[in-house]
């Protein structure tokens, strides 16, 4: 009797912990330090782009008239033509980092 209470309450805490957990750690993913390691040696620290090199700026033209699930899917999966340049999501960048950085784009963007 005793010790199935004890299962039950430790099956209750690591249930809360599943809950609370994650929402610290990916609450803590910020899209601005992923872009500054991830982005901004291309487009630039100030999401300008590289006129120059070709890299688009990511404050106006296409990066914002396109929609946030485009912009998902350019930084995830390089986009329709599947850049690899892009393949972010292959590349340690988490679901949860690429929502952060498409917030902090479209925050840049106002
Ligand atoms: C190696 C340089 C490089 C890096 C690193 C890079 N980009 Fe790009 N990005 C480009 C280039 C070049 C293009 C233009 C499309 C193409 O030819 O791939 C582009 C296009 C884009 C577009 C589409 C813009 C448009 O006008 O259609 C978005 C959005 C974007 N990048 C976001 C990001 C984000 C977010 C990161 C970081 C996770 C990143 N890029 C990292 C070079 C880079």
């Amino acid at each position: 009797m005793k010790i199935s209470k004890l299962v039950i309450l430790i099956g209750m805490i690591a249930v809360a912990l599943f809950l609370v957990l994650p929402n610290l750690s990916w609450a803590a993913d910020d899209g601005a330090a992923t872009y500054k390691t991830k982005c901004a040696m291309c487009h630039g620290a100030d999401l300008a782009g590289k006129p120059a090199a070709k890299i688009p700026s990511l404050v106006s033209g296409d990066a914002k008239t396109a929609s946030d699930a485009d912009l998902t899917d350019m930084i995830a999966n390089g986009g329709k033509d599947k850049k690899t340049t892009h393949a972010f999501a292959n590349k340690g960048v988490s679901p949860d980092q690429v929502q952060a950085l498409v917030s902090y784009i479209r925050s840049a963007q106002k």
